[in-house]
């Protein structure tokens, strides 16, 4: 096999054969859940209300306290608008790509349970 170098191929071909398939394949964190924090001048958004952000404080709390944050925990980060205002306060949560409006008390227990049960698959 021909040796990879910076001389023989462009840069971006050479850094995506440098990675090996298992790396690509894993994910810094276990699960990421992003949650909407975006505020619009009209129409409704998910930012308006108080409701993201505390949400967000309360889970990087319990992540906190249960020490799950760094490689191979669960991260929360707040997002700009992810396209479906109409349904928001939105969250999405990955690697699954489920999707949640933290509106709903329920929606949000089931964010809950994902950090106190990290090793649950969703439903
Ligand atoms: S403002 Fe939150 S999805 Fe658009």
């Amino acid at each position: 096999m021909r040796k990879l170098t910076k001389q023989n191929m462009d840069l971006s071909c050479y850094l995506r054969e440098s990675f090996k398939k298992e790396d690509i394949k894993m994910s810094f964190f276990k699960k990421h859940i992003f949650i909407c924090t975006n505020l619009k001048k009209e129409g409704k958004c998910c930012g308006k209300e108080s409701l993201p952000h505390e949400f967000i404080k309360e889970l990087k709390d319990k992540i906190r306290t249960a020490n799950l944050t760094g490689k191979g925990g669960i991260r929360v980060s707040s997002s700009g608008c992810m396209g479906r205002c109409e349904e928001g306060p939105i969250a999405v949560v990955y690697p699954e790509g489920e999707w949640f409006n933290i509106q709903d008390s329920q929606e949000r227990q089931k964010i809950r349970d994902i950090i106190e049960f990290p090793h649950q698959k969703m439903s």
